[in-house]
């Protein structure tokens, strides 16, 4: 099918679940015994999918600072079955911490069948420019960095149990990449710095595609809702336009729908393939940021 017509009959369905208030069912993959770690999945959109994911049989590896958060999701995922979860506690905001999560991760687990990068700060259009334990600016460590580190040290895992998926929790808020200044230290906006590191995620996305065999790996990126009702839009006193629901309905789609087999590199605005910012199909930017990122993450 052209792939107009395919974008008119998706933006058709996407009003119609709109009108309605809800997605149509999908069909899913079997996750019984599989292994899924959520990154940032002690709250919001990340605890309904790890409760999703549970549901479905999947032994859940909960991640987030907050142990007491992190242990609730974990309990009420091993409450109701049929699946189980366990907490691991990282804080991205340090390269060592990553390091040290997927060091956890490799010994405690022979596999994992798919990844979910979904933690990330927001912030208030106020909050002061703020650096990570290695010095980087904090929403770029954070949102960006520490995934595109954890996700390469969890390669070798993900392909012990192809077929295998990544999902980069990204944004609609996007804004191209300054090399002149990627830290933000001489302009730094709270806006900017997040959009700056949502795109950063979608470019990576696209360029970790083009070297994975997609018969083992797929990776897809996407916008989950806009302004769901979750911490990070509540505190920054947002008043919320969706739901995680809604949200975690999209990540689904990419995590476990089984229309996704096979396609990769993607970026979704929900639950329909949609372009990114321009800057992200501009292959010599995206080359600049992987070589960028190898670099700040330490030559791995
Ligand atoms: N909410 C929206 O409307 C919206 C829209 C577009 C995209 N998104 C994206 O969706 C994702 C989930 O957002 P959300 O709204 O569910 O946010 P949220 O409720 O604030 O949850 C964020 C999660 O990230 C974790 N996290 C934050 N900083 C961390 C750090 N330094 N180290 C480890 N974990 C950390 C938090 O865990 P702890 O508190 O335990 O550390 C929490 O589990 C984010 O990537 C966000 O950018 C959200």
């Amino acid at each position: 099918m052209p792939t107009r017509r395919k974008t008119l009959i998706g933006g058709f369905l996407a009003s119609l679940i709109g009108f309605f208030g809800q997605a149509p069912a999908q069909d899913f993959i079997d996750m019984s015994g599989k292994t899924a770690l959520i990154t940032g999945s002690t709250s919001g959109l990340g605890s309904e999918i790890a409760a999703r994911l549970g549901a479905m049989g999947a032994t859940v590896i909960v991640h987030g600072r907050n142990e007491e958060r992190g242990q609730e999701v974990v309990d009420a995922i091993n409450e109701t079955g049929p699946g189980k979860a366990v907490f691991y506690r990282a804080d991205l905001a340090s390269l060592a911490e990553v390091r040290a999560l997927a060091d956890r991760v490799r010994n405690e687990h022979g596999q994992l069948h798919l990844l979910i990068n979904n933690a990330g700060i927001g912030g208030a259009s106020n909050d002061p420019r703020r650096t990570s334990a290695d010095g980087h600016e904090l929403v770029f460590a954070v949102n960006y960095l520490s995934h595109f580190l954890l996700t390469r040290e969890l390669l070798p895992l993900l392909d012990a149990g192809a077929p295998a998926r990544i999902v980069n929790v990204a944004s609609i808020g996007q804004r191209p990449l300054d090399f002149d200044d990627i830290m933000m230290a001489n302009d730094y906006n709270q806006m900017g710095a997040y959009s700056q590191s949502k795109l950063a995620q979608i470019m990576f996305t696209m360029s970790l595609s083009e070297q994975l065999d997609t018969d083992r790996i797929i990776v897809n990126s996407l916008h989950p809702a806009t302004f769901m009702d979750t911490p990070m839009v509540t505190e920054a006193g947002r008043r919320p336009m969706s739901t995680v629901e809604e949200g975690a309905e999209a990540v689904m789609q990419l995590a476990v729908g089984s229309a996704i087999e096979g396609r990769t590199g993607l970026y979704f605005n929900q639950l329909n393939e949609a372009r990114a910012n321009d800057q992200a199909y501009d292959a010599d930017v995206r080359q600049r940021l992987w070589d960028l990122s190898v670099e700040l993450t330490g030559g791995f």
